[in-house]
């Protein structure tokens, strides 16, 4: 029984679909997890806490400030006591007050304080569901790693079709038995270094040259490596992201602090990924002062070529497997399966950065792959799945090879 012992404290907030929660308490009992119930106030308008107490067999929580309850299991120490938190149904409302960070309730409070991971199963009206407050607001719950399941698509309670619809119980014990599952570990024991990020070439003291890379793309390669259980460095051109548990970062803002940066740690990498938007020039002259606006029409700006990086990383004589990508805006394939010969790489994942919704600065990609006898195609989804997919690959190629 995957699930013995563990403790997951299912969340209801307001919604229709609370009625399934009970039978997803038991489905989670059976399974031998030890499960505590805390409810919002409107979840109680659509399921009774002694519903709830009958199935999980434990008192149910529903106050943040209960003397009674904090005499027993208090919020804190429920917080610390839960493996997982699971929101199912999570509202609108409660999706709102979890990315707003609030802690205005029991439930929101505990979602704070928990150290456990957290596992939200939306359920709402179809038009709700895509709206962009909404879409934000799970976005930025995903970013900050909390476990987005569902929702389902079809006919809801309101007579809408869309989706929106609460996950069936015994899907969500699925996930909740994948969460719990032992994960594969192809890399365990391996170092691997990436880059992310763009970089910036000063012009002066106020102003550079740079690109639209967000690294989101790199930093969830590299979070996908670390699950895999690779010891991963991350050197990062400037981004606004928070690193990837277990991953050890190295801020650099040029081509050659990056490429400096590589050089300095590569000796030690079984496995390298090039992900950075690296500019290929940088201006010949920094100057010291702001560059103060002329008289003329135009101005001309020398560039001087930037270091390779990728492609002095794969001509070193005990080159890690090294991996580039390819930002290409027309044929892909040509320009990608180039790289991969001229830079003598294992392998190369090219994405088209001219398609609206994928590439640069993009929660979404595609990726074809290609290495030296072959090719696959990574097809259009979030960036932390296609990472994972990627690693995969790159883990079997490695193997394939060492
Ligand atoms: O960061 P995001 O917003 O998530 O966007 C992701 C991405 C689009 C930036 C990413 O998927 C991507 O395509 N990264 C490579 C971008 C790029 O610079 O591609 P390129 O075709 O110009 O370069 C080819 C390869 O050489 C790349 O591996 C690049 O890292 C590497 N390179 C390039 C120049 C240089 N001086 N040094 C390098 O190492």
């Amino acid at each position: 029984m995957p699930l013995t012992g563990k403790r997951i404290l299912v969340g209801l907030s307001g919604g229709i679909a609370a009625y399934k929660s009970a039978e997803l308490v038991r489905r989670l009992k059976e399974r031998h997890a030890e499960v505590r119930v805390v409810m919002t106030e409107s979840a109680k308008s659509f399921i009774t806490p002694l519903t709830l107490q009958a199935v999980s067999g434990e008192p149910v929580s529903d106050a943040l400030l209960d003397p009674a309850a904090e005499a027993g299991m208090g919020h804190i120490e429920l917080a610390k006591w839960a493996d997982l938190v699971l929101i199912a149904p999570a509202s609108a409302n409660t999706l709102a007050r979890l990315a707003a960070g609030l802690a205005d309730d029991l439930l929101t409070t505990l979602c704070l304080a928990t150290p456990a991971s957290l596992a939200v199963a939306p359920a709402m009206n179809q038009q709700m569901y895509r709206h962009p407050a909404t879409q934000d607001n799970l976005a930025t719950l995903a970013r900050r790693q909390t476990l987005v399941w569902g929702p389902a698509q079809g006919a809801q309670a309101c007579g809408d079709v869309g989706p929106g619809r609460m996950l069936e119980p015994m899907a969500l014990v699925g996930l909740v038995e994948q969460h719990f599952a032992p994960k594969a570990q192809p890399l365990a024991g391996i170092k691997l270094m990436l880059t992310a990020g763009p970089t910036r070439e000063a012009l002066d003291p106020v102003r550079f040259i740079s690109n639209h890379s967000s690294g989101k793309m790199g930093f969830a390669l590299a979070q996908a490596a670390a699950e895999l259980g690779a010891e991963v460095t991350l050197v990062s051109g400037p981004v606004s992201l928070a690193t990837p548990a277990g991953v050890q970062r190295l801020d650099v803002e040029s081509a050659a602090q990056m490429h400096a940066a590589v050089m300095a740690g590569i000796d030690r990498q079984q496995i390298f990924i090039a992900c950075a938007a690296v500019a290929d020039y940088a201006p010949k002259t920094v100057a010291s002062h702001k560059i103060k606006k002329t008289a003329a029409d135009t101005m001309v700006i020398e560039l001087t070529k930037n270091p390779d990086i990728v492609a002095n990383v794969a001509a070193l004589p005990n080159k890690p497997f090294t991996v580039g990508f390819a930002a290409e805006t027309r044929d892909v394939e040509k320009y990608a399966r180039d790289k991969l010969d001229r830079k003598k790489l294992d392998m190369i994942a090219a994405n088209n950065v001219a398609m609206a919704g994928q590439g640069f600065n993009s929660d979404d990609n595609a990726l074809t792959v290609f290495w030296p006898t072959g090719q696959t195609e990574l097809p259009l989804a979030g960036k932390t799945e296609l990472a994972r997919h990627l690693l995969t690959l790159i883990a079997e190629k490695y193997h394939d090879t060492h």
